[in-house]
This record gives structure tokens, C-alpha cells and sequence, in this order.
């Protein structure tokens, strides 16, 4: 297809790496050069040489590149590809909720905005969340801004007391309960896979909780043959690549994060040809922002 081909040819021409999370398009994870989840992701971001990123995924995503590499050029295709969630928590309600608290450790999912990030203590991912909080000394926790995420932590690491924040996600929170039991009952041979974003009584009705790169790894690695995901469609993408011979059921038939699904290839094409959209962030804020998003590459995977 030439708008393929065109995009292969800029990209050497500028020395641009197009990164895509698992959530993106088919057509946009066909055409990246790595697919991965938030860590992986970041942890590219950290240490690529290209001058250019071009960030197929949400804003948070292409600012945390903007953090680690502030010298590149980091574009997002589409401007307003937010994630909902990460809105849900400001740099002002945080400061307020962390005094109120007696100044807790702010441990701040990756999914916030970068002025939330700058008053964090270290950031963390769905894949890291619980070595991330595992490592701190400090017994007390202000978790921000998934509240699922951050009761999945709580009730792993037992040592700590975690304050939760009254955030969620739209796509994951949807994952109903009832709607899990009548897939199982459907589908009794199936393993249930769930991202730690979805609801309580769905993530205990789970045979594995993990990110998105989790998933797939455990569906991958899995003898058996069909699954029940509870994570965005597009992971499927990426799983039947890898995988032959199994079958997906997704938690209520469908599960689409809208903001992600706004980039089509039209618009990578448009991004890498006349540079859509630069990310620019404060000086200050990438200061403030970097160290616990440092902090948080050097902790392992869980
Ligand atoms: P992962 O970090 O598991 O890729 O998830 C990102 C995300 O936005 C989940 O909704
Ligand atoms: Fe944000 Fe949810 Fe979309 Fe992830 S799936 S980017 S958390 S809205």
C-alpha cells in the first residue's frame, strides 16, 4: 500500500520510531515500529536514538516520552487523544488530598497528566504497581488516580496502607460481573484473563491479572485454548499474531477505549510528514516530572 511505503520512507529520511500501544488500530499496530504496553513503551522511549517518536497511543503515554527525552521531537498524531482517567486527578486535588493525609508517598499511575506527575514521589505501571509500592519504606500510600488499580495493589502488598484515589477507566470499569458469569457458563473450558483496571468482583473471578503485555504473555504461554479477556479489543491484534488455534471472548462482547481508536493511519502519515503534534511541555514540569518517572523504569516488571 503506498501510504505504507510513504511512511517506511520518512521515517528513515527523519530518523523517526513510531511506537504503538496494544490498544492502537490494527493498521497502526501493523505499521510501528515497536507495540508494547505503557512500560515497554516508556522504556523505549528512555533510551531510543531516533530524533523523532511519533506516540500511537494517548497523551500521557507521548508526554512520559517527552519527560525521558526532552531533547527528541515527540509527536502525538492526534491532539486530543486524552485518556479520561488521567483527568480525573489534578496537580491542585492531589497537593490538597496529600496534606489532608499528613503527607503520604504519592505514588501516581503512569495515566496522569504530566503536573500531577511533578508532585509524585514515582510513577508507576499496571506492570509494575506492586514492586513499585512493594519498594517504597514509607508505610503510607496516596495511590492516583485508579482506585481498581490501586485496591488490586492494596491487597498485595500488606504491609502498607494505601489511600485510594476515585478514579477509573471508562472502558475497564464497564466489565460487568454478570456478564463474566454468563461467558463462563458459555464457555467453561475458558481461562479468564483480566487487566487489574477492571472491577473487583470481576478481577476475583480471574484466572490471571495483569497489563496488557501480561495478558498476552499468559495467553501465549497457556496449553489451553480458549480465553475470556477483560482488557481493550485491540489486544487481540497482537495475541492472534502470536497465537494459532484459540479462541476470545471479550467481557460484554466489545470493550473499545475511544481515544485510542482515533488514530488511523491516515493520520501517522500527516503526524511524520509535517510533524502533528509536537508535544511541548514546561521546563519546570519535565524537571519535576522526570525523577518519578525515572524512579519508576528501574523497578522490575511484576
Ligand atoms: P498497560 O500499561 O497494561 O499497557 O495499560 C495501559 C492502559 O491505558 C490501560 O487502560
Ligand atoms: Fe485511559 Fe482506559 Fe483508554 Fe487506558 S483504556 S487509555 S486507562 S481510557
Amino acid at each position: 500500500m503506498e501510504i505504507e511505503s510513504e511512511i517506511s520512507r520518512l521515517k528513515k529520511e527523519q530518523n523517526a520510531i513510531v511506537l504503538a500501544h496494544y490498544y492502537e488500530l490494527d493498521e497502526i499496530q501493523k505499521n510501528a515500529d515497536f507495540i508494547g504496553d505503557s512500560l515497554a513503551l516508556a522504556q523505549i522511549a528512555a533510551k531510543t536514538n531516533a530524533d523523532v517518536i511519533v506516540f500511537c497511543g494517548v497523551k500521557f503515554m507521548a508526554e512520559t516520552a517527552k519527560i525521558l527525552s526532552p531533547e527528541k521531537k515527540v509527536l502525538l498524531p492526534i491532539e486530543d487523544a486524552g485518556c479520561p482517567m488521567a483527568d480525573m486527578a489534578t496537580k491542585e486535588d492531589v497537593l490538597r488530598k496529600k496534606k489532608e493525609l499528613g503527607n503520604p508517598v504519592v505514588v501516581s499511575y503512569v495515566n496522569t497528566n504530566a503536573d500531577v506527575k511533578s508532585v509524585s514521589d514515582i510513577c508507576c505501571t499496571s506492570a509494575n504497581a506492586v514492586n513499585v509500592v512493594s519498594s517504597l519504606s514509607e508505610k503510607e500510600v496516596l495511590f492516583v488516580p485508579d482506585r481498581n488499580l490501586g485496591e488490586y495493589v492494596a491487597e498485595r502488598v500488606k504491609d502498607k496502607v494505601v489511600h485510594l484515589w476515585e478514579g477509573y477507566c471508562p472502558t475497564h470499569e464497564a466489565f460487568d460481573i454478570k456478564e463474566l458469569e454468563k461467558l463462563k457458563k458459555r464457555y467453561p473450558e475458558a481461562l479468564v484473563a483480566v487487566h487489574p483496571e477492571s472491577p473487583k468482583a470481576v478481577r476475583d473471578a480471574a484466572d490471571f491479572i495483569g497489563s496488557t503485555s501480561g495478558i498476552l504473555g499468559f495467553v501465549q504461554k497457556s496449553s489451553a485454548e480458549e480465553f475470556i479477556i477483560g482488557t481493550e479489543e485491540g489486544i487481540l491484534f497482537e495475541i492472534k499474531r502470536t497465537t494459532s488455534n484459540k479462541k476470545f471472548h471479550i467481557i460484554g462482547g466489545s470493550a473499545v477505549c475511544f481515544n485510542m481508536k482515533k488514530t488511523r493511519l491516515e493520520d501517522l502519515y500527516n503526524a511524520i510528514k509535517y510533524e502533528r503534534h509536537e508535544i511541548t511541555l514546561d521546563e519546570d514540569i519535565i524537571n519535576k516530572a522526570y525523577a518519578p518517572i525515572k524512579r519508576m523504569i528501574s523497578i522490575k516488571r511484576g
